[in-house]
């Protein structure tokens, strides 16, 4: 309880606030949350040495006692291995109005063998949680144990599969080892917290989506373990869990000790299709039986992962085989509008939106659902780009910024529009008089209306399945709003004027009534707005989107400091940068991103990117005189508006070219085939027993790959047996997840190439992908084997593409299932067979456990720069040769990008979709993804800055799998250009 009586003090000693605190005392209880005055939001979150309060109430989080709405974006340190490159999106999402960002740090990404945590290089969260701190986020962390999120299984560490103990539950051996993992990222997470002023983590997750043993002591003891052990390793943070699909599971109270309340938010989440109409899940909602925040009357409103796009699986089968694209366009800026907007309007304000940046499951690390890449058509692409999702967020996140009524509604009377195909919803803060209303507009058609319930006569246009949110009795600055027809996004004091900034639709009519007990002057800067006033109040209309930004500057009103109205379409508004700096607020306009501002005497010092030739134009504080942008200055004049306004455009980008790939080089990769193969120093596979949930038959040694410490990626077996001459075919039976295969040879003879088929509905929830491959033995080889001596020794030969575990989502431990052989049987012999396996080797100590797998190149490390190929033979590119087995490719290129250009690059690989065949694609030794030729649908793949070499040399290495049915490839390969901006970070070699 010690936080929340804290809590309580800082509270109710904020004499200013002026509120009582009565009856329980708990500043969560609904009673003391009427006391909690609206106020100005909590500055923007730093490192800052001070000691913190994070406490709640049922409208919002309480931060030092001042009311914070959590605008927040899910991306994964891990899912992006380059970290210079965090910071990246980091500024990207700060200056796009995110102040919050969620990350599941995924056990398995750190954890090579049990005992072992490695939380360096690409793995440092300690650097991620600075650098998110340094930008000015908050954290929400989320470490599990177990995470789902796409990965191999669900975050589990490979070598897990391979214990004792059911996961998910109060099983003692389950539960030391998830103690050794907390215990680790815990170590590093105590010293990050927003509460110690040494780091911004404000939010703790425990699990994820555990909805299968609920109702069952181990379950609700296993939540209570790790609450308990979270807060003994001195996290002193609200913790919560993310119900699947607001159930009301894990409500306060609901578990013992681990809901104890006032330290223990309630949280759901929502993944809805384009086509449904938003749910009301909030407190203002019915949240279905008991779900959505309705289940938690006294916490905020919560949705720790709300849809921002969807994951893909290999043949691209969610999105018609179109990819990200497709989800980009489905789940479009209007998706977010309708959606999200919904969302608030229900009282939520904890909001994250998963993905905002997907990034890259690159090496072993995709969950059998999906491929290599997790772009999940967020708002910020695979390669960082900015998306037209982003005017959405930008516009309600710094909506939620500067607009602090946003943070405590309630529900207002009901109204309605004239056109009833607009739904209203009216929300209206208690302390400030403001009033939102949220019109969405499901139907097909755009509809324009009035709100005569609330005095709006003005018609308001809502295109179809859109939604708009217009306030009305706002304050903005100095002055009030009467009502807008269309959105607020900002309103905030820059120097010696009030601002107040419009967005809307291009098209849109926007009107603007301001109360004005005098006459004002208003002073047109651009050609479109216009206005008139009457009876004490002015209406400002502009139409958006026909010039740029449109200014109006009104003064002589009775009010001293006079105002600047901007209105905005949804492109312009995406390039206004409000920043924050203690000696003032700034308003930045132009460029394509605004990383940072500081003040220095009367100098400005911006920078960001620019990807196109562009205006700049600054309003700050009172005595600045000067701007830099990039480190160069700026030569400016004060305009009409107040603003300094660049004299000359900001430079643009040149776009650089990239290298033709030639100079290939090839070499066959599977020696393992053949029967004299030296395997002397591989595993012999004999053990009798497993903790594997696949039976193992009977009479056969285990043979899955796990249970040898085989954990990713290919793996290898050698069967040899003396004899048995009359062999007339083999099945191998063995599991993997999907898009597995499976290619044998006897004797160094093909026998064939086995593909994974997709099982039933029952076993894929079971992970159990397991097939039977069975090959009769060509005439060729049984008579070789007829007339060879008696005494003949034999080899079977299998390589196994296993994929990844299963993600467990249900808690079933199906990320035990066997990946790798399973059983193998003989016909026309039985022979005794002693096995050997082979898989990856020591894990890549930088690259990690997941990089690599078993393939002889891998083992022999012909994936990494530094190998020599010079004794390989050139090879010319489309290939087209048709045989069973591995062949790698390798080549060098130099890209020679100029300093200050941030340039995304991509691989494309491309070729005759009826060719079976597989890449693994390895730049400098990462293993950046795999290409399936004949499945899709991924063709593009990111390479990361940091890992490619922007300026000086690099080394592609392609490991191709071909089953020999067609002729192979690979076709076309290139670089291509995903994204260029004059700026970026400084990016440091991984
Ligand atoms: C959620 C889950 C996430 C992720 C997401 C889909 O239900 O919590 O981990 O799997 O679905 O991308």
């Amino acid at each position: 309880m010690e936080l929340s009586r804290r809590t309580f003090h800082a509270l109710a000693g904020t004499a200013t606030l002026g509120f009582a605190l009565t009856g329980s005392g708990s500043p969560t209880s609904a009673g003391t949350a009427r006391s909690v005055p609206t106020g100005p939001p909590p500055p923007v979150p730093r490192a800052d040495g001070r000691r913190h309060e994070v406490g709640f109430d049922r409208y919002s989080l309480l931060v030092d006692g001042r009311r914070l709405v959590i605008w927040s974006g899910e991306m994964h340190p891990f899912r992006l291995p380059s970290p210079s490159l965090w910071r990246d999106v980091l500024e990207k999402m700060r200056a796009h109005g995110y102040n919050a960002v969620s990350v599941y740090v995924a056990w398995n990404h750190h954890s090579p063998a049990p005992g072992r945590y490695d939380f360096t290089g690409v793995r440092d969260l300690d650097l991620f949680l600075r650098t998110a701190a340094e930008t000015g986020l908050y954290v929400i962390l989320r470490p599990g144990p177990y995470i789902n999120a796409e990965v191999d299984a669900g975050g589990f560490p490979g070598w897990l599969t391979a214990t004792e103990g059911r996961a998910r539950t109060s099983d003692p051996t389950y539960l030391r080892y998830v103690d050794e993992w907390l215990t680790a990222v815990n170590a590093i997470v105590a010293k990050r917290l927003f509460t110690r002023g040494t780091g911004t983590v404000l939010l703790y997750q425990i699990e994820n989506e555990y909805d299968a043993h609920v109702d069952e002591p181990s379950g609700r003891a296993y939540m209570s373990y790790l609450y308990e052990k979270v807060r003994a390793d001195g996290i002193d943070v609200p913790l919560f869990h993310n119900d699947k699909g607001r159930n009301g599971h894990w409500t306060p109270g609901s578990f013992g000790t681990g809901g104890e309340k006032g330290r223990w938010l309630y949280g759901f989440d929502g993944y809805p299709e384009p086509d449904e109409v938003p749910p009301d899940w909030g407190h203002f909602g019915t949240g279905g039986a008991k779900g959505g925040a309705t289940a938690s009357p006294r916490t905020p409103g919560f949705v720790p992962e709300f849809g921002g796009g969807w994951f893909d699986p290999w043949g691209g089968s969610w999105f018609d085989g179109k990819g990200y694209a497709e989800a980009r366009r489905t789940r479009d800026a209007a998706y977010e509008r309708r959606f999200y907007l919904t969302n608030l309007a229900n009282g939520i304000t904890l909001h994250n939106v998963y993905m905002t940046y997907g990034g890259t499951s690159w090496g072993w690390l995709p969950a059998p659902v999906v491929y290599t890449s997790y772009d999940y058509g967020a708002a910020f692409d695979e390669a960082r780009n900015a998306t037209p999702k982003l005017a959405t967020m930008h516009q309600i996140g710094q909506l939620l910024r500067h607009v602090p009524d946003l943070a405590k509604l309630n529900r207002g009377k009901a109204v309605q529009a004239a056109d009833e195909r607009i739904k209203v919803y009216h929300l209206a803060n208690p302390d400030t008089g403001a009033h939102f209303y949220l019109l969405r507009n499901d139907s097909e058609e755009t509809v324009t209306s009035t709100l005569p319930d609330a005095g709006i006569d003005v018609p308001v246009t809502v295109p179809a399945r859109d939604a708009k949110l217009i306030a009305a009795g706002l304050r903005l600055g100095r002055r009030t709003l009467v009502h807008a027809t269309v959105q607020p996004m900002l309103s905030l004091t820059a120097g010696r004027q009030d601002i107040a900034v419009f967005a809307g639709r291009r098209g849109d009519l926007a009107q603007v009534v301001l109360d004005c007990p005098d006459e004002p002057t208003p002073m047109r800067l651009d050609p479109e707005p216009a206005w008139a006033y009457n009876l004490g109040k002015l209406y400002v209309t502009a139409p958006l989107g026909v010039g740029e930004l449109s200014r109006v500057r009104i003064e002589s009103d009775g009010v001293d400091t006079p105002m600047l109205l901007l209105f905005a379409d949804d492109a312009t508004a995406v390039r206004l940068w409000p920043y924050e700096t203690p000696s003032g607020r700034l308003l930045v306009y132009g460029p394509a991103l605004l990383r940072s501002a500081v003040l220095r005497g009367s100098t400005v010092h911006l920078t960001g990117d620019t990807t196109a030739l562009t205006g700049l134009e600054v309003w700050g504080p009172r005595g600045i005189t000067h701007v830099t942008w990039n480190g160069r200055p700026v030569p400016t004049r004060i305009s009409g508006s107040g603003s300094l306004l660049a004299l000359r455009p900001l430079p643009g980008v040149t776009r650089p070219a990239l290298p033709a790939l030639d100079g290939w080089r090839r070499r066959a990769g599977n020696p393992e085939s053949e029967p004299d193969f030296d395997d002397s120093d591989w595993t012999t596979a004999d053990k009798e027993t497993t903790f594997s949930t696949t039976p193992v038959p009977g009479g056969q040694p285990v043979l899955f790959a796990d249970d040898y410490g085989f954990h990713y990626g290919d793996v290898w077996y050698r069967g040899e047996w003396t004899g048995d001459s009359g062999i007339e075919s083999v099945s191998l039976a063995y599991s993997t997840g999907t898009q597995g295969l499976l290619m044998a040879w006897l004797d160094g003879e093909p026998l064939g190439t086995h593909r994974m088929p997709v099982p039933d509905k029952e076993r894929a929830r079971q992970g159990t992908w397991t097939a039977e491959a069975g090959f009769d033995l060509p005439e060729r080889l049984r008579k070789k084997l007829r007339e060879g001596e008696p005494e003949q020794r034999h080899v079977l030969s299998v390589l196994v593409r296993r994929m990844q575990h299963d993600m467990d989502g249900e808690a079933l431990d199906t990320h035990k299932a066997a990946r790798g052989l399973t059983a193998v049987t003989f016909e026309g012999g039985s022979p005794r067979v002693k096995w050997r396996i082979q898989g990856a080797t020591t894990p890549d100590p930088v690259r990690g456990p997941m990089n690599n797998g078993g393939l002889h190149g891998e083992r022999e490390g012909w994936h990494l720069p530094e190998y020599d190929d010079g004794d390989w033979k050139d090879a010319g590119l489309p290939a087209g040769d048709r045989r069973q087995g591995v062949t790698w490719y390798r080549t060098d290129f130099r890209l020679d990008v100029a300093p200050g250009v941030d340039a995304s690059v991509g691989l494309v690989l491309d070729d005759d979709p009826e060719r079976a065949y597989r890449v693994q694609i390895f730049l400098n030794g990462w293993n950046l993804g795999q290409y399936i030729n004949d499945v899709g649908p991924q063709h593009t793949f990111v390479l990361p800055n940091g890992i490619v070499r922007t300026r000086g040399a690099n080394t592609l290495a392609l490991a191709v799998l071909s089953d020999g049915s067609t002729p192979s490839g690979p076709g076309e390969v290139r670089l291509t250009l995903l994204g260029a901006a004059a700026g970026g970070v400084p990016v440091k070699p991984v």
